[in-house]
């Protein structure tokens, strides 16, 4: 059973690291250099935390951090596991449901997208204003759990006031932040073309292979969750070149500087406005 199991993950890392976390963040393909931003940094191997599935994706870290921001405690994964390496979904959530148990009140969700609106080029970032679960899945099919609702409200299943913030720390940084809805998709193939205008029709703005499973679960576990999207391509059809995951991992490199500039402000502000409450 893996609630037992994350009990035991909690167990584990309370003996080496006894802080509770405020704020948990996950980091997408190429973007776990946000990790080395924090202070009094204590870096935990994914593969030593009891139970916890290790990516297989490469240009994916394999570390769960614990470190500060100003007085803010954070416990920051660098690198998740997709559905599409074939776990089944409670362990595709099984790290985040571990940070809302290690006691995050909050958690940054951030991955690399495919940019399906005009205005969403290589190197941009979208804020996620929304999201479309087109896995055909959820982490809450299943017996009820008990740790909240069996039909959980997604009205608002990105925080209006961490979105704020978001937009606050892109104004500190002079950064052209867009905003907009997330598809996320199975995988592991990228989309055809014809599934590009299809999604554009439905409503999305960006597409990925992660993310909107995590939302799901945090969400109804009660915990405040927000994402950014590093849009590292045109969605497929919409650029002369074919896709592949070097370019994916290129541009999020390209990026990276700004990125953990702008990720390092906006924990930071939520990790202030956590601290207050
Ligand atoms: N499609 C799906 N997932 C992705 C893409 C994309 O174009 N880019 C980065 N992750």
């Amino acid at each position: 059973m893996s609630e037992a199991q994350i009990e035991e993950a909690v167990r584990a890392l309370r003996a080496s690291v006894p802080e509770v976390p405020h704020l948990g963040v996950v980091l997408g393909s190429g973007l776990s250099a946000f990790a080395d931003s924090l202070t009094e940094p204590r870096v935990i191997p994914m593969d030593s935390v009891p139970h916890l599935p290790v990516p297989s994706v490469p240009g994916h870290a394999k570390n769960l951090c614990f470190g500060r921001i100003g007085k803010a405690r954070l416990a920051c994964f660098s690198g998740r596991v997709h559905a599409y390496e074939g776990h089944p979904l409670d362990r595709v959530v099984f790290g985040v449901r571990l940070l809302a148990a290690l006691g995050c009140r909050a958690v940054l969700l951030t991955n690399a997208a495919g940019g399906i609106r005009d205005d969403l080029g290589p190197g941009s970032f979208m804020l996620i204003s929304d999201q479309l679960n087109l896995t055909g899945q959820s982490p809450l099919v299943g017996p009820a759990d008990d740790r909240g609702p069996r039909f959980p409200d997604m009205t608002e299943a990105y925080d209006a006031g961490l979105r704020t913030l978001g937009r606050d720390a892109a104004e500190a940084l002079n950064l052209d932040l867009r905003e907009g809805v997330y598809a996320g998709l199975l995988g592991p193939s990228y989309e055809t073309p014809a599934e590009v205008r299809m999604l554009r029709t439905l409503g999305a703005d960006a597409v990925g292979m992660s993310t909107v499973l995590e939302v799901i679960a945090l969400r109804q576990r009660g915990v405040r969750v927000a994402g950014v999207s590093t849009i590292t391509n045109r969605a497929a059809g919409l650029s002369a070149s074919p896709l592949d995951h070097s370019e994916v991992q290129a541009t999020a490199e390209r990026v990276r500087r700004v990125f953990v500039e702008f990720l390092t402000r906006w924990a930071t502000l939520a990790s202030l406005e956590l601290a207050r409450e």
